[in-house]
């Protein structure tokens, strides 16, 4: 039996929507509150057993790297300052267990292009690919939630949850027939189709587990909605030789790439944060809840 240990966080998108806060920081960079999105997707997958954590950047993404390795002089400052708290959750934020590594996408050539130059990291693995800009707030987290369900099937699963039909242009949207509660079994996926063209309103979200045969298939396809080497174009593909299952997941997902998404997360967020809970909830109630006189 084969168990998921690698995840492969694609972070080399130009992220055009968050312009121009993404022009020379990636996206994936951007603060929920105090921590950036990628931490809480790294930590999404160490909580799910997950040992190496391989990063796909791009250009001016260095900051991913920077932020994930050790900071000796702050380290030294903090400690001589006597901040032991911070200097703690700088130095618990990985696990000594886990190994990280930095793949270049040096074109942004499309997601299935990112996942593709991972190949020589995962080698003959399953392994986990997550999009840290789909933030899913879950316990346990939608990754754990995945892998439980690849020990059992030992197939390739994508993340999905119903979205309003009129929005499915933004989505890989999957028929599929029901296998059991959550678990539907993938006929067709197809990448951002119109309304009137989608098969159903289940849509991809950032989470997905993949065999390793997805390479060949990734290697195979053509460019394609956007010009873009798609993921869910080889999916498409893997299709014709192994069963791939839409899972349905549980938790409440904010798109962090979009500025609403982002938002929404913020607040929500905020608003059950340890250090700011309290006075955020107050502001917010006084400001907009309040009733006028
Ligand atoms: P998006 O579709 O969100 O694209 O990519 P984007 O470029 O990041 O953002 P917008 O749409 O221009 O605002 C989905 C995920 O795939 C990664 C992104 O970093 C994001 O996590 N990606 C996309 C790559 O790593 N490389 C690519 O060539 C494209």
């Amino acid at each position: 039996m084969k168990r998921v240990t690698k995840a492969v966080f694609p972070a080399a998108g130009m992220g055009t929507r968050f312009l121009p806060a993404t022009k020379a920081n990636p996206k994936e960079m951007l603060p929920i509150v105090d921590k950036p999105l990628i931490q809480y997707a790294a930590e999404e997958a160490i909580a799910a057993g997950i040992t190496d954590l391989i990063f796909i950047i791009g250009r001016s993404k260095r900051a991913i790297a920077d932020h994930f390795d050790k900071a000796y002089e702050l380290e030294i400052e903090l400690e001589a300052k006597g901040k032991f708290e911070a200097l703690q959750e700088l130095r618990d934020m990985l696990p000594s267990s886990v190994n990280c590594i930095y793949i270049r996408q040096a074109e942004a050539l499309g997601l299935g292009h990112a996942v593709l130059c991972a190949k020589p990291a995962v080698n003959d693995e399953p392994f986990a690919v997550i999009l840290a800009d789909d933030l899913i707030d879950a316990q346990p987290g939608v990754v754990r939630q995945m892998c439980d369900q690849f020990d059992y099937y030992q197939c390739s699963l994508v993340g999905v949850q119903p979205v309003d039909p009129k929005d499915t242009g933004s989505y890989g949207i999957v028929a599929s027939e029901p296998l059991s509660e959550r678990l539907n079994r993938i006929t067709r996926i197809v990448e951002k189709p119109k309304p009137e063209d989608a098969p159903s309103n289940l849509g991809v979200v950032g989470r997905y587990v993949l065999t390793p045969r997805i390479f060949d298939h990734l290697r195979r396809i053509e460019r394609g909605a956007g010009g873009e080497l798609q993921l869910t174009d080889a999916i498409q593909s893997l299709l014709k030789e192994q069963q791939v299952l839409a899972y349905e997941y549980t938790g409440t997902r904010y798109d962090c790439g979009s500025k609403a998404g982002y938002l929404k997360a913020t607040v929500e967020y905020a608003m059950k944060h340890p250090e700011v809970a309290e006075e955020f909830s107050r502001y917010i109630t006084e400001r907009f809840c309040a009733r006028p006189a």
